[in-house]
């Protein structure tokens, strides 16, 4: 039995906590989707998050904490590192640096996985590290005193919830609870950036558009690998980055100029293009072209088209600016062949 719990209530907190601190599962809103939070320190914890997910082992985890004096204690900080921890937390970015000595986060071959998912993480001597902003959040950390995985609170492969209705619908009987703190502000999740012996790469464009994290460094990152063009060395770098992660069932037809029969439509800007009047459903990610407002939006209106029973969702262009990276990519992604 899932409970939920408006995450305002008195007690709310203590009571996901409690349950975190026993080897529970509770998801929770942050400002990007809702994470499914599992204790970091707690292997059979971690365990039971991969199995509630349905998510493949060899895809390791974002481990939040409340602070950047938090986060130095699992991972060492280059300069890079420093200046964009100082710049963004709290906030929609991950950091993937190098373990520190004596890490606390629970080694996941500690969990029982299978041996690709301690060559995963193992081989990488990373840890994927993020401060969240979100007030519910950031007293979920604090009260439980440790480190919190969370990956998106979605069964994996479907797209990320940014509501507490959208976790229900993929993860209700598979988890303890959800902390209902209303729908997620952000709407894509945190942009992740590695930097390693010096070098910044930016590994999944999201919450924190790349120029913001160009102007904070002074210089130019490199940019994230697209879909269908990683090799094999990129696949170890971040290992999450399937082509065809965020996948609705209907079928997605990218930069479309009409609708064709039967398709929904996932619509941007004040122009529909022809045919929207015989679309099986029509969504604007925002009206008045504004990125933000469409990141928001993008999660839920996926959803929705993909429960009008339509084939496909035709997707107008959306421009390259600011989030639009972030959503560009996760539609490339949904649109990606499923493999
Ligand atoms: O906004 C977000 O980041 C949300 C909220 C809940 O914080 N979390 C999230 O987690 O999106 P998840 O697990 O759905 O995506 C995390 C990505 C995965 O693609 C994973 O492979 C990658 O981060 N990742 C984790 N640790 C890594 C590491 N050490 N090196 C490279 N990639 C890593
Ligand atoms: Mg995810």
């Amino acid at each position: 039995m899932t409970r939920r719990i408006p995450a305002g209530e008195r007690g709310a907190i203590d009571e996901a906590a409690r349950i975190l601190g026993a080897s529970g599962l509770v998801a929770f809103p942050t400002e990007t989707v809702y994470g499914l939070g599992a204790d970091a320190t707690n292997g059979a914890a971690i365990a039971k998050l991969y199995a509630a997910k349905g998510r493949p082992a060899f895809n390791p985890l974002i481990a939040h904490v409340r602070d950047i004096a938090a986060a130095r204690t699992l991972v060492r900080f280059d300069a890079a590192a420093e200046k964009l921890g100082q710049s963004f937390w709290p906030g929609p970015l991950t950091l993937v640096l190098p373990k520190a000595s004596a890490c606390p986060v629970a080694d996941l071959a500690t969990a029982g996985l299978d041996p690709v998912a301690d060559l995963a993480t193992a081989g990488l001597d990373t840890i994927a590290v993020r401060v969240p902003s979100h007030d519910i959040a950031h007293a979920l950390i604090a009260a439980l005193g440790r480190p919190v995985v969370a990956p998106s609170a979605n069964q994996s492969g479907h797209v990320s919830p940014t509501t507490a209705d959208h976790v229900f619908a993929d993860l209700a009987g598979r988890i303890d609870l959800v902390l209902d703190g209303g729908p997620a502000p952000v709407g894509v999740e945190s942009t992740i950036v590695a930097s390693l012996d010096e070098a910044v790469t930016l590994l999944r464009p999201g919450g924190v558009p790349r120029n913001a994290i160009e102007r904070a460094l002074g210089r130019a990152v490199s940019e994230a690998p697209q879909p269908g063009q990683r090799n094999d060395d990129e696949a170890v770098l971040a290992p999450g980055m399937l082509a065809s992660h965020y996948a609705p069932r209907a079928r997605l037809r990218l930069e479309a100029t009409e609708v064709k029969p039967g398709e929904a439509l996932l619509a941007f800007g004040p122009d529909l293009p022809p045919g929207t009047p015989q679309a099986a459903r029509v969504l604007n990610l925002s009206a008045r072209r504004d990125v933000v407002e469409a990141a928001a939006n993008l999660f839920s209106h996926l959803r929705a088209l993909d429960r009008s029973g339509a084939h496909a969702i035709a997707v107008m262009p959306i421009p390259h600016e600011g989030l639009g990276e972030a959503i560009n990519d996760r539609l490339a992604r949904a649109a990606a062949p499923r493999e």
